[in-house]
């Protein structure tokens, strides 16, 4: 009988949550407020050949390399930062190998690691889901080969500083270091600068979040031309669909959209902050288009009533150290005014009370 490789066999598929066409969307960290709407003239304007052709990346690598100021040579377009994690594995793990990150994060980072056969090292943030610099370091071992971090990360939208990442990149030169700055619009500081310096360290971005192109499927690598070679080698030459290369163009030219819209998420933010704060609600200060809180008890009936009310948050109670936490993603002001009203109703009809935060481990113990 046909059967999977073993480490498939003992792989969870990743199930993100189903129902997600009703209500104001606020649990996937997208932009719901949609895209330029230049981008939607172009999208109505393709022509068949864009269809019946087989697409052509290196255009829209131009535009992109242009736009973010890389060489052409470090950069490859990919099916989402979701792809460019794959490849990364795909291209420096073998069986056997491990691969280093730091928990909560974003999922697929260990998904795609495990199914290559390498181990999964996760080092904990702290209590405050601070970067755990040192700790990272302590776990580098020469069998480890990635090592992927999220900054601002997800779901807590914590960073890590310059220099920790750069310390981290140095002290494993056997490992390729991705820096997953798919947030970035929202944060600001970038490590792209290093690229090539450091031979070991990679990039990634995404037009699935600022630019609200999450149903395109495009993100970038950039990483050292050398090692970008071997990346190249292990995808597809069609990886990102034509119709989407079709637009990329006008959706990196028209910053007026970006610009607006990450003020709006900027200033959203601060308020979500704000109204958690008065309430003595924990939450973790964020550096992206989310914030993180803590609801305790109250998580499950906060989210189901939320959905009644037409907006759906994100329950993140199973990831690490999140025990009674839920995570909202910040769109435009009218969403977050909409928000912070059904927010505060909501917590009325829970009969809500902030509630103090577990330890770690009686967290763990109570799961
Ligand atoms: C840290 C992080 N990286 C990557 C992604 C996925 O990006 P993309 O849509 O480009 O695959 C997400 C999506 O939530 C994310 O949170």
């Amino acid at each position: 009988m046909l059967k999977a490789r073993a480490v498939v066999e003992n792989l969870k598929e990743y199930h993100p949550p189903l129902g997600r066409r009703e209500g104001l969307r606020l649990d996937f960290n997208e932009n719901v407020g949609g895209c330029s709407p230049r981008v939607l003239r172009v999208l109505a304007s393709i022509s068949t050949e864009v269809l019946n052709k087989y697409p052509e990346r290196e255009v829209g690598e131009l535009a992109v390399a242009g736009y973010l100021g890389v060489a052409l040579d470090r950069l490859l377009l990919t099916n989402g930062v979701d792809e460019a994690i794959h490849l990364l594995c795909e291209t420096y793990l073998e069986p056997g190998d491990e691969t280093l990150i730091v928990v909560p994060t974003f999922s697929l980072y260990e998904i795609y690691a495990l199914a290559t056969g390498a181990k999964v090292v996760n080092v904990q943030a702290g209590n405050d889901f601070a970067f755990p610099a040192q700790k990272v370091l302590r776990a580098i071992t020469p069998a480890t080969k990635l090592i992927a971090l999220a900054t601002p990360n997800n779901p807590t939208g914590k960073v890590a500083a310059r220099e920790d990442l750069l310390a981290i990149a140095a002290a494993a030169p056997q490992a390729a270091v991705l820096v997953d700055e798919a947030y970035w619009d929202f944060h600001g500081e970038t490590l792209i600068d290093q690229v090539g310096a450091v031979p070991n360290l990679f990039i990634a971005r995404t037009f699935s979040k600022a630019f609200g192109l999450a149903g395109f499927r495009v993100g970038v690598l950039i990483g050292d031309a050398a090692q970008m070679k071997m990346v190249r080698r292990v995808g597809s030459p069609y990886n990102v669909n034509g119709v989407a290369l079709a637009c990329l163009t006008e959706a990196l030219t028209d910053r007026e959209f970006i610009t607006g819209y990450v003020s709006q998420v900027r200033e959203g933010r601060a308020r979500l902050e704000q109204f958690y704060g008065e309430r003595g609600i924990p939450f973790w200060p964020s550096r992206a288009n989310f914030v993180l809180a803590h609801f305790g008890d109250y998580r499950k009936p906060l989210v189901e009533e939320m959905r009644r009310r037409g907006i759906l948050v994100r329950d993140r109670n199973s990831d690490p150290g999140c025990a009674g936490c839920v995570r909202i993603t910040v769109g435009t002001r009218p969403q977050t005014d909409r928000l912070l009203r059904e927010l505060s109703e909501a917590f009325e009809t829970i009969g809500f009370k902030p509630q103090p935060r577990m330890s770690l481990a009686e967290a763990e113990a109570r799961r």
